[in-house]
Order: C-alpha cells, then sequence, then structure tokens
C-alpha cells in the first residue's frame, strides 16, 4: 500500500480496532486512540508480523517523542502498537494491540521494568512470562540507552 492508502484503510478501520480491543476490558483500549500519536501514517512492521501499525503513549511517556533523545521513560508510562493486517485478497483486517507498561525501578530488572502484553483481535490478553521473554529479546536490542524502546522509522 502506499501511504495514502494506507491512511484510508485505517480510516476505515480505525473504530473496528478500537471495538475489538474493548473487548477485553482492559481500560487503556478505548483510550489510546486520543493520546499522543508519533507515526503520521501506518507503516508496515516487519518485526510485529507484517502488519501496518500507528505508534501511541499516554501523556506519562510523551518523552517519547523526542526519541534517542527520551531519556528512561518514567514508571506509568504506556507505550501501545495498534495494528492491522492487508490479505493477499485485499481486504483489511484487525491485528493485536501491542501494549508496553513501565513499572517501577527494579520491578523486572531483566526487561527494565517493562511488562509486555498483547491484546487480540478477539479481546484476549496475552502476558505470559514466554510473552515476556519473547517480545523482551528483542526490546533489549535498543538496551540501555534507549530504555528498550525502537522508535519509528524515518
Ligand atoms: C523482532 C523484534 C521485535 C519483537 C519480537 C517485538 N518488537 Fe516491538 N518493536 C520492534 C521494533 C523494531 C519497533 C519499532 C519499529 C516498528 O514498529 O517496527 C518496535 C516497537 C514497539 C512498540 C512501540 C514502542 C517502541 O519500542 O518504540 C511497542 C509498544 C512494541 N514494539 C511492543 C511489542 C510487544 C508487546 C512485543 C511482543 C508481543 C513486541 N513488541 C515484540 C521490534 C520488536
Amino acid at each position: 500500500m502506499t501511504d495514502a492508502e494506507a491512511s484510508a484503510a485505517f480510516d476505515c478501520i480505525k473504530d473496528d480496532l478500537v471495538a475489538a480491543y474493548v473487548k477485553s476490558g482492559v481500560e487503556l483500549s478505548g483510550k489510546y486512540q486520543g493520546w499522543n500519536r508519533y507515526s503520521t501514517v501506518p507503516y508496515l512492521s516487519d518485526a510485529h508480523g507484517l502488519r501496518y501499525v500507528h505508534n501511541y503513549t499516554n501523556d506519562t511517556g510523551s518523552a517519547y517523542g523526542k526519541y534517542e533523545d527520551a531519556g528512561d521513560m518514567p514508571p506509568g508510562t504506556l507505550a501501545i502498537k495498534e495494528s492491522f493486517v492487508l490479505s493477499s485478497d485485499g481486504r483489511i483486517g484487525v491485528g493485536p494491540l501491542f501494549v508496553m507498561e513501565k513499572h517501577a525501578p527494579g520491578t523486572f530488572p531483566d526487561r527494565r521494568d517493562w511488562f509486555y502484553s498483547m491484546i487480540m483481535p478477539n479481546g484476549a490478553v496475552q502476558d505470559a512470562k514466554a510473552i515476556q521473554k519473547f517480545c523482551n529479546d528483542c526490546h533489549i536490542i535498543a538496551g540501555d540507552e534507549d530504555d528498550n524502546l525502537m522508535f519509528l522509522p524515518d
């Protein structure tokens, strides 16, 4: 998809994304689209299963917008990535909501105090130990310098 097509696809599906995620009962699902958004158009994220994504944070995490100069994010930061998929026959569908929540210093020392989760299109929440490892094994590459954050493509 071109940027214009990806934006048009997002306009069609953005309410369906929220409708899917709120089934989880997780409060942020109904709120995050009103938060700070950093991506200007949905972009294809290889690392998250070749889905189109937008990136958001809550106000606590607004330093995210300084990207590599952001420093350590404060506890209470929620970094969110919503996603949608384009199938080979041209249909668009809901993908998972990817969530990183920053906890108090020392809570999860092996992952810089981030808790990772996915809210699936059917509202199921995946946040088991294996998910923590799966997400962190890649995000840790960004490491201490960027507080495990990968930011956006230029
Ligand atoms: C193979 C590497 C990889 C894996 C695995 C991965 N991510 Fe990411 N993540 C990235 C990259 C690269 C970016 C930034 C660019 C992009 O969106 O593709 C990113 C960005 C994010 C962001 C926006 C905050 C930031 O880092 O800038 C969130 C939220 C996120 N990922 C959540 C998750 C969750 C939750 C999981 C596990 C279910 C996960 N990621 C698994 C590589 C990965």
